[in-house]
């Protein structure tokens, strides 16, 4: 029995913790009500505002580059239309990296524009910022391994714990964000091995991207699941259907049809005043 196929009206943390070992968790991104809409009738399990934001649809080239006001705009949006998943939202570098101190502040907005929950990266005070959150009630899930905020500092999108050091460290970082109370994991470009390890030595589920079938879930970057973004194709993503050829061809139609005149018919136009 999958998450979706059970009758919930909200997918609630609880829900998502106690899938472990159970059922496979499914986290797709989202950034704007239309899709949030679509995904959760999709029947997805979590929906994150994740902060690829900034790539797939802000054009930017680092994550941390994002503003608040950005993230905030979004998981607004998003939030509104997901009905049925748990809403997570990516704190954004300048949230909480910059400013560790502040980090409740910033998570509660993000509460308050209707997240349920929000994603840390893992960085070097990022023990302050978790104890501190969960101290303020606001459920945190955790991120390890190619953490894209901090990606210049783990020499660039590479994969991380190749060697038995970095093994070890992810393996002591998973160990200390669910000590601090996360309630999940995502390990992102990992060997598979390193992610089984990892997943097996937690009570708390992972959900993996680049790390392999043994996780408990699974994410992608919507717009890569769809082929909307192609300046990057990670060999960790599947394009299930490439949509972005679908919107070139009707697209095509709408031009064609506008330039031949049968665009708009009077089926489609309004009529004019009627004389009293
Ligand atoms: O921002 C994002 O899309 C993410 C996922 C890759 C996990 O953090």
């Amino acid at each position: 029995m999958f998450l979706n196929e059970v009758k919930i009206m909200k997918v609630s943390i609880r829900d998502i913790t106690k899938s472990k070992g159970r059922v496979k968790i499914t986290m797709l991104t989202c950034y704007d009500y239309s899709f949030a809409k679509i995904l959760d009738d999709s029947g997805v399990d979590i929906i994150l505002v994740g902060d690829s934001l900034a790539n797939v649809v802000l054009g930017m080239e680092e994550t941390r580059k994002l503003s608040l006001g950005e993230m905030l705009n979004h998981t607004r949006a998003v939030a509104k239309g997901s009905k049925r998943a748990l809403v997570v939202a990516d704190m954004p570098y300048v949230a909480y990296q910059r400013n560790p101190k502040k980090c409740v502040d910033y998570a509660s907005k993000f509460i308050n524009c209707g997240s349920q929950a929000v994603k840390v990266e893992w960085f070097k005070e990022c023990q302050y910022v978790v104890k501190e959150l969960i101290k303020n009630k606001i459920p945190v899930m955790g991120h390890i391994g190619l953490t894209p905020q901090t990606a210049h500092l783990l020499g660039g999108y590479k994969v991380q714990g190749k060697d038995e050091q970095g093994a070890l460290n992810l393996i002591k970082q998973a160990k200390i964000l669910q000590d601090l109370g996360v309630f999940s994991l995502v390990l992102e470009c990992i060997p598979y091995l390193l992610a089984k390890r990892i997943t097996e030595s937690l009570k708390i589920p992972t959900i993996g991207i680049g790390a392999g079938k043994y996780c408990d879930g699974q994410v992608l970057v919507t717009y890569d699941l769809l082929g909307l973004y192609k300046e990057k194709k990670p060999k960790f993503v599947r394009v299930y259907k490439d949509l972005s050829q679908d919107i070139i061809k009707t697209t095509k139609l709408f031009i064609k049809d506008v330039k031949k005149g049968k665009f708009p018919t009077k089926a489609e136009s309004f009529s004019e005043i009627k004389k009293k």
